[in-house]
């Protein structure tokens, strides 16, 4: 098979994401494989450029993963002969400028969700890149998830006829990082560094909610700021600046109601830790990260309501396991694919820039709804 190398300018993978998710799981995982195929002998191979603030960190990384390219210089990087992409999964405060940089470079880009911090940047940057004629693509990972790959099929296969509303509940305890140390990094709970949960998590709603059901209409979002000291990374104690939880109504194209909350100060009651119901005329599902669960209507229980007697049944045993029928691979690689292919082969690709503003547009008005307390409407976006 020959090679056709693609080197991807790759910022922020000595981070959570960018090591594990990106490098890790997507771009080494497809090297290991072999490549990408594309059907006419030849694989796409991602050669990645690494790129970020720490010298020795950088060093470590590629030494542990034989890879040969890596630099502190953004500039040097996107000058690296190899370069086609540049990917973005630095803290979301620092992913403006880089991308700016790089389309101006003419890259491809490829980032982590959120595209910018507000809704202006992030439009500004869907229209530089379509003016540019580079290829672009925002992370929009939960949308390949087993679960909910499954409830997408259930969706195609009409089982729900109409759908009537969903409710999402996302979240677990994140520790405060005195006595237990934090299993996320600090800056997510300081609004002036760019954290808080619906600048993090409403981005994956609106694609989720969009792609799966209907577009979002409309918005009301009620925050809270639950846990008001956290510890960093240092173990100095801060002030949470940030919304750690966010409880959202959203209106749907088609009349659908969706309900999601989102919450780092919950304890986990649910067998996956992001559940979507989604109740329909015909039968209801919830999905989780792998799983899928349906009731029709045919095996729907009849409960009455009588608080004097003990439940005599086990409403959870009443659902039925949507088999996985293939093997699921990992939902940041298969949308790395999708992209790579995109930019060799000039593929469909629907994830791009604008898609990834819509999603700083609902966390936009999802903060202002829950500033001034109403529901607010969310107009159409185009550039
Ligand atoms: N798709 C998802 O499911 C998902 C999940 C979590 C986070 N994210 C997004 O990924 C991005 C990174 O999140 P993370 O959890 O990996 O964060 P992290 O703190 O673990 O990593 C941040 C990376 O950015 C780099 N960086 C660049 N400039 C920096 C600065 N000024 N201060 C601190 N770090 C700086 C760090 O060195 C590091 O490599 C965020 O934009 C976040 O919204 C996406």
């Amino acid at each position: 098979m020959s090679r056709n190398v693609v080197g991807i300018v790759m910022n922020g993978v000595t981070g959570r994401m960018g090591y594990r998710q990106h490098l890790v799981r997507s771009v080494l995982a497809i090297r290991e494989q072999g490549g990408l195929p594309l059907g006419d002998g030849t694989v796409i191979w991602p050669e990645p450029i690494l790129v970020g603030r720490s010298e020795h960190k950088l060093k470590e990384l590629a030494d542990r993963h034989g890879l040969e390219h890596w630099t502190t210089d953004l500039g040097e990087a996107l000058a690296h002969p190899l370069a086609q992409i540049y990917f973005d999964a630095q803290v979301t405060q620092a992913r403006e400028k880089a991308i700016r940089t790089a389309i101006e470079a003419g890259k491809h880009i490829y980032t982590e969700k959120p595209t910018a911090e507000s809704l202006d940047a992030a439009v500004e940057l869907a229209r530089m890149a379509r003016e540019a004629g580079v290829c672009n693509g925002a992370v929009q990972d939960k949308l390949f998830l087993p679960g909910l790959l499954k409830l997408k099929r259930l969706i195609d296969s009409g089982f729900f006829g109409q759908i009537l509303s969903v409710r999402g509940e996302f979240g677990y305890w994140v520790f405060e990082g005195d006595w237990q140390t934090a299993q996320r990094p600090s800056w997510n709970y300081r609004a002036e560094d760019g954290g808080g949960m619906i600048l993090d998590m409403f981005p994956h709603w609106r694609y989720v909610l969009d792609g799966l059901f209907g577009e979002v209409r409309s918005v009301y979002a009620h925050t809270a700021t639950h846990v008001p000291e956290r510890f960093d990374e240092q173990g100095r104690s801060y002030a949470a600046t940030a919304d750690d939880a966010a409880y959202g109504v959203f209106e749907l194209d088609g009349g659908i109601t969706a309900q999601i909350n989102s919450s780092w100060a919950v304890r986990v009651d649910r067998d996956e830790l992001v559940e979507f119901q989604v109740d329909g005329t015909e039968g209801s599902a919830v999905a989780g990260l792998r799983n899928c669960r349906v009731q029709h209507r045919s095996l729907t229980p009849k409960p009455v309501w009588n608080p004097d007697l003990p439940v005599t049944e086990s409403f959870r045993d009443q659902w039925q396991l949507v088999p996985d029928n293939g093997e699921f691979d990992n939902g940041f690689k298969i949308q790395w694919e999708l992209f790579l292919k995109h930019v060799v082969t000039g593929s469909e690709y629907q994830w791009d820039l604008l898609e990834g503003a819509k999603g700083v547009q609902l966390a936009e008005l999802g903060l202002r709804s829950a500033r001034e307390g109403r529901r607010l409407d969310v107009p159409a976006l185009e550039i």
